[in-house]
């Protein structure tokens, strides 16, 4: 393993006051995407999108690093450079979504485990010469009364540990996604119980697999109320209850803890960001953002599909990547979203 260069990896995706741009949505994802704006999923329209996002000028000052799509790595701007060439020109690491989805646990189960580890040795042969230099895979549980299962939490801790021990192995750094689904009406108590059971399953087989702590980064979910409980924690609850619940299950090596938001609004994200960095205690993990819907949704709205938008879309989603680098320092305020 080359500790080294991961370790270097590891360092510029945690930089303080940046985080992660997730923008490898998957065929499916990015049509419900486009479908919001009445855009049709081409590969050129979907190669517009990303190009509009990437070429964003100053993008580096709040993003360490991109997510990319299978597709996208390997795409092309109109003028012939590679979208993965963009990213590297402001140093931005380009990153790779591994995982090939959810499939349901057993047939006719409402729980679901991740697929993608065959080949997957061989695919990042491929991946870190096209630039790729961290990875993603995606673990998803629902929240019901009785859900998620033993079962489901073991199998899907399982398949993370395998995935991040093969990552390693190949070079690049491992993000480690656990999403406990905000879907659902339950409480910001039995948020904690099933994100606290299910970390703890998560960092077992991690250690269990050999993968080295030091050299991955985390990215869960909040610890939030369900988004049709009836009592919405306030952004000190949820701060608070976040950050008790990981200092319960992750261990003080794992350099970066880089939450997704899951369907939080685009203000809700950086506010609850805000309100864990701004805690006034000590922490032994840098927390910060990799957020998909909640950097990109204003961009999209803004550019709907259109050349004479790009500038737009671009203002909008360097204003929520300029809000989230302040998040991360504990430093934003409502009043910043009127000035910038
Ligand atoms: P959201 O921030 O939209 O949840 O996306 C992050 C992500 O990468 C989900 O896998």
């Amino acid at each position: 393993m080359n500790t080294t260069e991961l370790e270097a990896t590891v360092r510029a995706m945690i930089a303080r006051g940046k985080g992660l741009l997730a923008a490898d949505e998957s065929s499916g994802t990015i049509k419900k995407r486009f479908d919001s704006i009445g855009l049709e999923s081409t590969e050129a329209n979907r190669r517009d999108y990303r190009q509009m996002l990437f070429t964003t000028e100053g993008l580096e000052q709040a993003i360490s690093g991109v997510i990319l799509y299978d597709e996208t790595i390997r795409q092309r701007t109109d003028d012939g450079r590679t979208l993965v060439s963009i990213l590297q020109a402001k140093g931005i690491v380009p990153g790779i979504k591994v995982d090939k989805g959810t499939v349901p646990m057993a047939p006719g189960s409402a729980e679901k485990v991740t697929e993608g580890l065959d080949g997957l040795a061989k695919r990042y042969e491929e991946y870190y010469q096209l630039g790729a230099r961290f990875a993603k895979w995606r673990a998803v549980y629902s929240i019901t009364d009785q859900l998620p299962s033993w079962r489901n939490i073991r199998l899907n801790a399982q398949g993370l540990a395998r995935y991040a021990a093969i990552t390693q192995q190949s070079g690049l750094v491992p993000i480690v996604e656990p999403e406990v689904l905000m879907d659902g009406a339950h409480t910001i108590e039995r948020c904690f119980e099933v994100t606290e059971a299910v970390q703890h399953a998560v960092f077992d087989a991690l250690v269990a697999e050999g993968v080295v702590l030091e050299l991955m980064v985390l990215k869960p979910n909040m610890v939030i109320s369900g988004k049709d409980c009836p009592v919405q924690a306030s952004a000190q609850q949820v701060a608070e209850a976040t950050v008790r619940c990981f200092r319960r299950t992750v261990p003080a090596a794992v350099p970066g803890i880089m939450f997704l938001s899951g369907g939080q609004g685009d203000v809700q994200a950086t506010e609850n960001l805000n309100a864990i960095n701004a805690m006034g205690v000590q922490h032994p993990w840098v927390f910060s953002f990799s957020y998909g819907r909640a950097l990109q949704a204003p961009a999209l709205k803004a550019w709907g599909g259109k050349k004479e938008n790009v500038a737009a879309g671009q203002r909008a989603l360097l204003k929520r990547a300029r809000l989230n680098s302040a998040a991360c320092r504990g430093e934003y305020r409502p009043e910043m979203e009127q000035a910038a």
